[in-house]
């Protein structure tokens, strides 16, 4: 399915993307060193306080289906950093980033940006 997104929104999304992968780099790199609080510091930057980067004219332009799979992306990082920190338990962390996985391919699996072209072709 196309999501029809000006240019300028199609960056801020890639830009989200971006950040996630980033974001996954840095849990990946910390949880053999058992490091939790790099985790969860790392989680929470990408979790439900953070959804609000895209601004709400975006947002209105997105099916419920993708808002539903974002938030529960987010949602997945707060509770990823919320047991970090309580449990301390890197195994246990990894099983939720892969569930996490699980809901970033879901996504990419039905959605991709379109972004119409400009009369006289650009
Ligand atoms: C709600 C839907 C959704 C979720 C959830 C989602 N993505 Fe995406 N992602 C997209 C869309 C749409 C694109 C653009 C695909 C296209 O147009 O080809 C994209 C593109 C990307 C890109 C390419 C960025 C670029 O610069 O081209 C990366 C990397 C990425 N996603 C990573 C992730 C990761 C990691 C997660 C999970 C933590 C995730 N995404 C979750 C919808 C989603």
């Amino acid at each position: 399915m196309a999501l029809v997104l000006t240019d300028a929104e199609r960056h801020l999304v890639l830009d989200e993307m971006r950040n996630f992968l980033a974001v996954l780099q840095t849990i990946s790199e910390a949880l053999p060193d058992e490091d939790m609080k790099s985790v969860a510091a790392a989680a929470r930057t990408m979790g439900s306080g953070a959804a609000n980067e895209i601004p709400s004219e975006t947002v209105a332009k997105l099916p419920d289906t993708f808002k539903q799979l974002a938030g529960a992306v987010h949602t997945s990082f707060d509770t990823i950093a919320l047991d970090a920190e309580s449990l301390g338990d890197p195994k246990h962390t990894m099983g939720q980033v892969g569930e996490m996985l699980g809901k970033c391919n879901a996504c990419h699996g039905i959605y991709q940006i379109a972004v119409p072209k400009r009369a006289g072709g650009g």
